[in-house]
């Protein structure tokens, strides 16, 4: 017989028709009730076995962590909060677990801590936290693309290895195939990278988004979602080495229609969470209030996190300049008590995250967009406004968060991209392809970057960035 999930089995009334189902043990108490989970949902099916009825070799493997087939008929559950149990009438442990490493590792009196848990991968999987974390990243992930596919959005695959800088920021990891312990070398002692794989010096994409906007130039709409890296050397809970962006790219859209896309964008995907993670949300909001008793009043959330999430698709995220937003902080509290680390002096001052967060959950207490950024601290491909000092960038800020998107209206302008590139010393040489598209038909056009884990983030209400994503890379740590 056909094996039926957990999800779908509670779903069901109760009935005479035998079913089967496949699952780890979570709990087998007094010999009679295993708490059977599969991951198909946070809830566990409860499995009355008659102990009498069984054999005592095999009950006594029915352990907790060990993975099992139960047969048996779905009866009305006598316990609370489910409808219906598994009466059992037979049961095959398929894979057992030691009871006496479990003791210590999954059964520990002491709650696992997130941290131990991200060195172990197995039992990490089969906690509640990080299933629940994981089935709402993978619905948000489906999210995304629905919102894209029924917009007229072509997801498009950017290369990971390039030769180029996205950002110009330097911040790349380096991919070769050269021994490194006998490198050919020019005359002069640098890397003679003619001998390496690509034949030039290649790295690992920093973004898709000089790809996406190529592609912009033919296809109108499109957007990339894949795995992007970064060798910034930021040890905090907000920075992955590794991490997955979206980055939509539309032909003839300026910088208010870029601000509308990612406000409706956002809405839809947490709508989305909202609608189809119900359990899972209201897990993850339990353990949040669980966790958040032990801190002080002041440090709590001032909303559960289901309210939070309606609370962004309910309001409309602010739109200020950066010159308001350095105005406001200029004139703020701890900015005059020198309570910030970077205290903000004067305008073109590049805001932290402590900033950002300032605006966001302190001074305008919504999702802020924050626009015409100065020039200097922002990327080479932004169009320059008429004050030519600013240009047309965009940042969403999000309580707990900070910065969620990166986005701008691009320069379109052939001899303006290629000033500012001189000026910002980026390669003309590397980058020929990308000026190209200034001049066969240029366009006004705009897009963004989304980083997927600062939104899983913000769903699920975890605080560290490590816990929402399955394999966290991060300075020092590449495990598994
Ligand atoms: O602001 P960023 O650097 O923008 C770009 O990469 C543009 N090329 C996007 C575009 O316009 N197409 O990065 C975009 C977003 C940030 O807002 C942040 O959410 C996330 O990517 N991000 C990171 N997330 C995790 N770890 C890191 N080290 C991140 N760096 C950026
Ligand atoms: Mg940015």
């Amino acid at each position: 017989m056909k094996a039926t999930d957990i999800a779908h089995l509670l779903q069901q009334e109760p009935s005479l028709t035998e079913v089967t189902t496949r699952g780890w043990v979570r709990a087998f108490r007094s010999n009679r009730f295993i708490a059977l989970n599969d991951g198909s949902t946070i809830n566990n099916i409860q499995c009355v076995v008659n102990f009498e009825n069984f054999d005592e070799d095999v009950l006594k493997d029915i352990t907790v962590g060990a993975a099992i087939e139960v047969k048996g008929t779905l009866v009305e559950s006598q316990g609370q909060g489910q409808k219906v149990e598994i009466q059992v009438s037979a049961v095959e442990v398929l894979g057992k677990a030691d009871p006496e490493e479990v003791k210590l590792t999954i059964l520990s009196p002491k709650r696992h801590s997130l941290e131990k848990l991200r060195e172990q991968a197995h039992l990490r999987v089969r906690t509640n936290t990080f299933g629940a974390i994981m089935r709402v990243r993978s619905k948000l992930s489906f999210a995304i693309h629905e919102y894209f596919q029924k917009n007229g959005f072509n997801y498009m695959h950017t290369p990971i290895i390039t030769g180029s800088d996205a950002e110009g920021a330097g911040e790349m990891f380096k991919v070769t195939n050269l021994d490194i312990k006998n490198t050919p070398l020019h005359e002069d002692g640098t890397v003679n990278y003619k001998e390496d794989f690509f034949e030039k010096e290649t790295n690992l994409t920093v973004s898709g988004q000089l790809e996406a906007e190529t592609f912009a130039m033919g296809l109108g709409k499109v957007y990339t979602f894949g795995p992007t890296f970064r060798a910034e050397n930021s040890n905090t809970s907000r920075h992955l080495a590794e991490f997955w962006m979206i980055e939509p790219e539309v032909a003839f859209n300026d910088l208010a229609d870029n601000m509308d896309l990612a406000e409706d964008f956002i809405k839809y995907v947490l709508n989305y969470a909202l609608e189809h993670c119900a359990d899972d949300l209201e897990f993850l909001e339990n353990r949040l209030l669980q966790e958040e008793k032990s801190k002080p009043q002041a440090e709590r959330s001032e909303m559960a996190l289901r309210d939070k999430l309606k609370f962004v698709l309910e309001n409309n995220f602010k739109r200020v300049s950066y010159t308001e937003a350095i105005d406001i902080l200029k004139r703020s509290k701890p900015n005059q008590k020198k309570k910030f680390k970077y205290l903000i002096e004067e305008w073109g001052a590049d805001l932290q995250s402590e900033h950002e967060r300032f605006l966001v959950e302190k001074h305008f207490k919504c999702p802020v967009i924050l626009f015409d950024y100065p020039a200097k601290i922002k990327a080479f491909y932004m169009r320059l406004n008429d004050d030519g000092k600013t240009v047309r960038a965009m940042d969403v800020l999000f309580p707990g968060i900070g910065e969620i998107v990166g986005g701008s209206q691009r320069e379109e302008r052939y001899d303006v991209l290629k000033e500012k590139m001189a000026a910002m010393d980026i390669s003309e040489e590397e980058l020929h392809w990308y000026l190209d598209l200034r001049k066969f038909g240029t366009c006004v056009h705009s897009g963004f970057g989304l980083g997927f884990e600062r939104l899983v983030l913000f769903a699920t209400g975890m605080g560290n960035i490590r816990d929402v994503i399955p394999y966290p890379r991060t300075p020092g740590n590449a495990s598994f």
